[in-house]
């Protein structure tokens, strides 16, 4: 079951996710005029910024709900997968994405699609989830379901790769790496902590219970994470990584 996502939710809940993306809408640079895909848009929160700068931007995102809540926006968005874009060859001078590759399942075939839609000379610049993201988050959430018995659902097969393995991915795809940064970004939750979190982000394999073991699921991790992750105040810290590069072609 896909993960859907819920525009109002996301918002409340997640709003860090397009303010924290400064650093990498400076490594793109975008100049007025330019043809800029944005490369799984949410919202468009982010994609806003990046029209800001004179730039033609057209949004991609697989969530309906979130192309709609994007189209509010005036944006111009589609809804379609990574893998697959619906433009034509060389048809943008750079491709933006900002925390969504490491939710991409088909790395390889979303590389070849990120390589064709570009001019030559175009740049890929994104910023993913890196080796080490959210390690434990995941961990408690994991062990919470395997004790209900549910530990099929833990691993949703999101991908956080070294820069080693992603430079060489790229590589591989006919990009040329120009920068990698591999950092922690411990990141400050809301006042709804963890628990706003985990119903935001485990939203599929929270679904993916019977509805009388999600309360449950949720506040064992809590209970789990809350010497690691909650401090003396009450204020929960997310230890995300990130992987940002920008690479051309
Ligand atoms: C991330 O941005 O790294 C992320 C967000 C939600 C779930 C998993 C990873």
């Amino acid at each position: 079951m896909p993960q859907i996502w819920n525009p109002e939710t996301y918002s409340r809940e997640a709003s860090f996710v397009p303010e924290l993306g400064a650093g990498v809408l400076e490594w793109l640079a975008a100049q007025p005029g330019e043809r800029i895909l944005d490369l799984g848009c949410g919202d468009g929160q982010l994609t806003e910024r990046l029209i800001a700068t004179g730039a033609h931007v057209t949004g991609i995102d697989a969530s309906p709900q979130m192309v709609a809540a994007a189209r509010m926006r005036g944006i111009q968005a589609l809804e379609g997968p990574a893998e697959s874009l619906p433009f034509d060859d060389a048809s943008f001078d750079a491709v933006f994405s900002n925390a969504v590759l490491h939710w991409v399942r088909g790395q390889d075939e979303m590389l070849s699609e990120v390589q064709r839609v570009l001019r030559p000379g175009g740049r890929f610049v994104a910023e993913m989830g890196g080796h080490g993201n959210i390690a434990a988050i995941r961990t408690g959430f994991a062990a919470v379901l395997a004790h209900l018995g549910r530990a099929s659902l833990g691993d949703r097969g999101n991908y956080y790769p070294t820069p080693e393995a992603y430079a060489q991915r790229l590589q591989h795809h006919g990009f040329t790496v120009a920068r990698m940064l591999h950092f922690p970004r411990p990141t400050l939750l809301g006042a709804s902590g963890m628990a706003g979190w985990l119903n935001t982000f485990c939203r599929a394999a929270l679904d993916a219970m019977p509805a009388d073991l999600r309360e449950t699921a949720v506040e064992q991790t809590v209970a789990l994470l809350a010497p690691a992750l909650c401090d003396n105040e009450g204020r929960w810290t997310a230890d995300y990584v990130r992987l940002r590069f920008a690479a051309t072609v």
